[in-house]
C-alpha cells in the first residue's frame, strides 16, 4: 500500500476512535481484557516455563468481530496479564479458534519444547480446514506450517463439511498419542482424531446428537477429572452450545469414559447438563501442559455481542476456574472454583469480617467501596426468610442494582440483572437461576463483582452464574438482604481490589 493511503487510512480510523469515549469504568480489574479491540473466544490456553498464554479470538483492526486472528498475553500468576503483539494474524484465510500444546519430546520435529498451534482455517465462511502454526521462543513468534491443511474438510465419510472447527489437542498418557476433538457445529457431532506426531492425523470415532441439541456445537474440548473424595477420576466432554435458556447460547458438559479411541457418555443421552446458568460463559476450554485442572470462557454471549457496550474493547474473560467432579445424589457432577491464584492475588484489601450477624429486609446497612471490584465471601443460614442475598452495583441516583439472591422455595441460587444498568439489547435484561440445595439450611455464595460484571459461586462451586452487567452514574455501593422473615448470616469477608 502507499503511504499516502495508509497515512489517509490511518487518519479515518484515528477520527471514528476520537469520536468515541473510553469505557475505562467498565474495564475489568482481574478479569483479562484486551487492551483494544474485539475478543471472542479464548484459545490455545497453556503453561510453559512459568508463564500462563491466553490466545484469544481477536481482532486486532477493529472494536467487532472479523479480521480474526490470535491475539496473545501471558501472566506470572493468572491475574497480571501482559499483552504481546498479536501472535497469528489472518492471511487469506481467517485463524478461527483452536489449542496450543507444548510438544516436549518433538513428535512433530519443530523442536523439542516447541509450541505446537492447531487451529481452524476459516475460509471466510465459505469452508473449514485444520492447519498448524509452531513457535520455537515461547510463543513470541510463530510460523505457519508450510504443509497445511494437516485436515481438510472433506471428512473421512466423504461428506464435505462447510461447519468443522475449533480442533483442542492434548496428550493421552495411556495411548500415547495426541488427541484432538473436533466440532461438527450443524451436525451436532464431535470427532476425534489420534497422531503420533501432531502432523499426521487418523480419525478414531464419532460423538453426538446427545444432550442439548437446540443450537450449533462449538469448541469441544475433553479432560480426565478427579472425582471429589474419591480415588477415581471420569471424563468431561465440555460443548459450547445451547443455554439453559434456549434463546441463548452456553456450554453443556458430558460426564464418561474415554479410552484413547472413543467417548462414552455414562448418563442416558437425553440428560442436559450445563456449565454456567448465567447469560455470559462460553467457548471455554482448559489449560494445557499443566497438572491443573483450570478452565477459561469467554464472558459474554453472542445473542449481543455487537451491543456491548465498551471501548476501546469489547470482550472480556471469565476468571480461571479450578474444575473437578462431585458425586451428588443426582449423579456425577461439574463442580467449579475460583482459582486460588484469584482469591489469593496480592491485590485484594480486606474490609469487612463478621459473623453471626441476623439480617431483616434491606436491613439498612450499606457497604460503600472505594472501588468497584470486589470480593464478597458470604454464608447465609436462610431461617425464617425466604429469600435471602446481597444487592451490588446499588445505585441510589439511578436506582440501579444487581441482585444475586438464594429462593428456598424454588430452591434456586439467581442472578437478576433486570435493573442492573445500561439495558444493552431487548434480551439483555435477565433474572438467570440455577438448581441449587441448601447444605443443612444454609447457603454459601462467592461473589466476584468486577467493574461490568458479576460472577457468582453457589455452594463451593457446585453452581455458577456468570453475566454482564453495565452500571451508570458512578460510584455504587452494596446491601445484604433477606425477604419475609429474619435470616442469619453466619460468615461475611470482603474485600476490594487495589491497583
Ligand atoms: C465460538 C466460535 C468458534 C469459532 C470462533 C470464530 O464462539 O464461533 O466456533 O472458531 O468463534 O471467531
Amino acid at each position: 500500500m502507499r503511504p499516502i493511503i495508509l497515512l489517509l487510512l490511518s487518519l479515518i480510523v484515528g477520527v471514528a476512535y476520537a469520536q468515541q469515549t473510553p469505557t475505562e469504568q467498565w474495564r475489568p480489574a482481574f478479569h483479562f481484557s484486551p487492551a483494544q479491540n474485539w475478543t471472542n473466544d479464548p484459545n490455545g490456553l497453556v503453561f510453559l516455563d512459568g508463564e500462563w498464554h491466553i490466545f484469544y479470538q481477536h481482532n486486532p483492526f477493529e472494536n467487532k468481530w472479523g479480521h480474526m486472528s490470535w491475539g496473545h498475553a501471558v501472566s506470572k500468576d493468572l491475574v497480571k496479564w501482559e499483552h504481546l503483539p498479536v501472535a497469528i494474524p489472518e492471511d487469506s484465510v481467517w485463524i478461527f479458534s483452536g489449542s496450543v500444546v507444548v510438544d516436549k519430546n518433538n513428535t512433530s520435529g519443530f523442536g523439542a519444547n516447541s509450541m505446537i498451534a492447531i487451529y481452524t482455517a476459516d475460509y471466510h465462511g465459505k469452508k473449514e480446514n485444520q492447519h498448524l502454526a509452531y513457535s520455537t521462543d515461547k510463543g513470541r513468534t510463530w510460523t505457519k506450517y508450510k504443509k497445511n491443511p494437516l485436515i481438510a474438510a472433506p471428512l473421512p465419510d466423504g461428506k464435505v463439511m462447510k461447519d468443522f472447527r475449533d480442533p483442542n489437542v492434548f496428550w493421552h498418557e495411556p495411548s500415547k498419542q495426541w488427541i484432538m476433538t473436533l466440532a461438527l457445529p450443524t451436525e451436532f457431532k464431535i470427532h476425534i482424531y489420534g497422531s503420533k506426531n501432531l502432523l499426521n492425523w487418523n480419525f478414531l470415532s464419532e460423538f453426538g446428537k446427545q444432550g442439548d441439541i437446540t443450537k450449533i456445537w462449538e469448541c469441544p474440548a475433553l479432560i480426565e477429572l478427579p472425582v471429589e473424595g474419591k480415588a477415581t477420576s471420569q471424563w468431561v466432554l465440555f460443548i459450547s452450545a445451547s443455554n439453559p435458556h434456549p434463546d441463548f447460547v452456553g456450554m453443556q458438559y458430558f460426564v464418561g469414559n474415554f479410552d484413547g479411541k472413543t467417548f462414552t457418555n455414562t448418563n442416558k443421552p437425553d440428560t442436559k447438563l450445563y456449565v454456567d446458568y448465567g447469560k455470559d460463559f462460553y467457548a471455554a476450554i482448559p489449560f494445557n501442559n499443566t497438572p491443573r485442572k483450570l478452565l477459561l470462557g469467554w464472558m459474554a454471549s453472542w445473542q449481543y455481542t455487537d451491543a456491548l457496550p465498551t471501548f476501546p474493547w469489547k470482550g472480556q474473560m471469565s476468571i480461571p476456574r479450578e474444575i473437578s467432579l462431585k458425586a451428588m445424589p443426582e449423579g456425577i457432577r461439574l463442580v467449579q472454583k475460583p482459582a486460588d491464584e484469584i482469591l489469593k492475588a496480592k491485590n485484594w484489601r480486606g474490609i469487612v469480617q463478621m459473623e453471626e450477624m441476623g439480617i431483616e429486609e434491606d436491613n439498612g446497612m450499606m457497604w460503600h467501596n472505594q472501588s468497584s471490584a470486589y470480593m464478597i465471601d458470604v454464608e447465609f443460614e436462610l431461617s425464617g426468610a425466604s429469600e435471602v442475598g446481597v444487592k451490588v452495583f446499588r445505585n441510589q441516583s439511578t436506582n440501579q442494582e444487581t441482585l444475586i439472591g438464594y429462593q428456598r422455595d424454588t430452591e434456586q441460587l439467581y442472578v437478576n440483572r433486570i435493573n442492573s444498568g445500561k439495558i444493552i439489547s431487548a434480551n439483555f435484561p435477565s433474572m438467570d437461576a440455577i438448581p441449587m440445595k441448601t447444605a443443612r439450611g444454609t447457603v454459601r455464595m462467592q461473589i466476584f463483582v468486577d467493574k461490568s460484571s458479576v460472577e457468582v459461586f453457589g455452594n463451593d462451586g457446585e453452581a455458577t452464574i456468570t453475566s454482564l452487567v453495565f452500571p451508570e452514574g458512578g460510584k455504587s455501593d452494596w446491601q445484604l438482604f433477606s425477604r419475609n422473615g429474619r435470616a442469619k448470616v453466619t460468615k461475611l469477608k470482603v474485600w476490594e481490589w487495589q491497583e
